[in-house]
């Protein structure tokens, strides 16, 4: 198989500075070295420009930096269409999580029916109503399902991308009020840590891979690196205690492995000024490292 990586260097979806970093990081971790040694062709299709001047446009709605976050976004999409026209597996590297919705808009158009999984601490279901922060990386999944601001949800022409019940979050342990709403309200599938806690790493994915398995033609893995405990992970924005544990999320991208379901990737929220000798980004590529195959024996 074939995979094509491009860098998103965003910072704009939230407010710690340094997670625009993160696909270098990415890239020093050995991304490329990595999958050439599992044979796969790859290709680095370099970093999408993010104008730092832009970046002070004033936003005119409560949503931080919106005109810079939808522009990039339209970028991103366009990218990773052409990536997917390609046939080949587009692997976005963040950047904050709000790039989830450029990455969302380029995929799902080539499904009938795609399937997401968010890897996560948190929902990212938030809307301009319901978003205590007003940063965009709470949002991306909400407007995916065509729920936030038109020039976010509508990126691409097409709405929604997503429907709820082809939606399963794994990982979550800080959800806003209006997130949980959302959940009850959508039927969304969440695998909390109680969930994971209680019935193992191996049982919660053998069950999200069957129930997306009869639902979706095709799965996108959404991974923000803080659905990893802290202490595995500690390079995030908004890290959260009590995470997946090191194991755990090798065993996760292992499964997903096997089941070959997984067309699409995303690793988002590495900040290389938060982290500890670029532990976090090691560790994002050791995870694709198995997500695309890898094996001790
Ligand atoms: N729920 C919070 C918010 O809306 C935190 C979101 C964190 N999202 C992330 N992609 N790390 O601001
Ligand atoms: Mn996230
Ligand atoms: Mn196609
Ligand atoms: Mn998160």
């Amino acid at each position: 198989g074939k995979i094509s990586l491009i860098g998103v260097p965003m910072d704009l979806g939230q407010t710690r500075r340094g997670v625009d970093m993160g696909p270098s990081a990415i890239r020093y971790a050995g991304i490329v070295e990595r999958f050439k040694n599992l044979q796969l062709e790859v290709e680095d299709l370099g970093d999408i420009i993010i104008s730092r001047t832009a970046n002070r446009a004033p936003s005119h709605s409560k949503l931080k930096n919106l005109p810079v976050v939808a522009e990039v976004n339209r970028l991103l999409a366009d990218k990773v269409d052409e990536i997917m026209k390609n046939h080949s597996f587009p692997l976005v590297l963040g950047g904050d999580h709000s790039i989830g919705i450029g990455t969302l808009a380029g995929v799902a158009k080539h499904y009938r029916n795609l399937g997401v999984i968010w890897f996560d601490a948190h929902g990212d279901l938030n809307t301009e109503e319901t978003s205590p922060s007003g940063n965009i990386h709470g949002m991306p999944l909400a407007v995916s399902m065509g729920l936030g601001h038109p020039d976010l949800v509508n990126i691409q022409g097409y709405a929604p991308k997503v429907k709820p019940e082809h939606i399963v979050i794994i990982g979550a342990r800080s959800l806003d009020e209006g997130e949980k709403k959302l959940i009850k309200e959508k039927g969304i599938k969440v695998y909390t840590m109680h969930e994971i806690d209680r019935l193992g790493m191996a049982m919660v994915m053998e069950q999200c891979i069957t129930y997306l398995r009869e639902r979706v033609d095709g799965v996108h893995l959404s991974l923000d690196l803080d659905a990893l405990d802290p202490a595995d992970a500690p390079g995030v924005g908004t890290p959260v205690n009590g995470g997946v544990s090191y194991r755990e999320s090798h065993l996760a991208m292992e499964m997903l492995a096997e089941s070959q379901l997984v067309m699409s990737a995303e690793l988002v929220e590495v900040n290389p000024i938060l982290d500890e000798r670029n532990k976090t980004a090691v560790l994002a590529v050791a995870l694709m490292g198995s997500l695309l195959g890898e094996k001790l024996l």
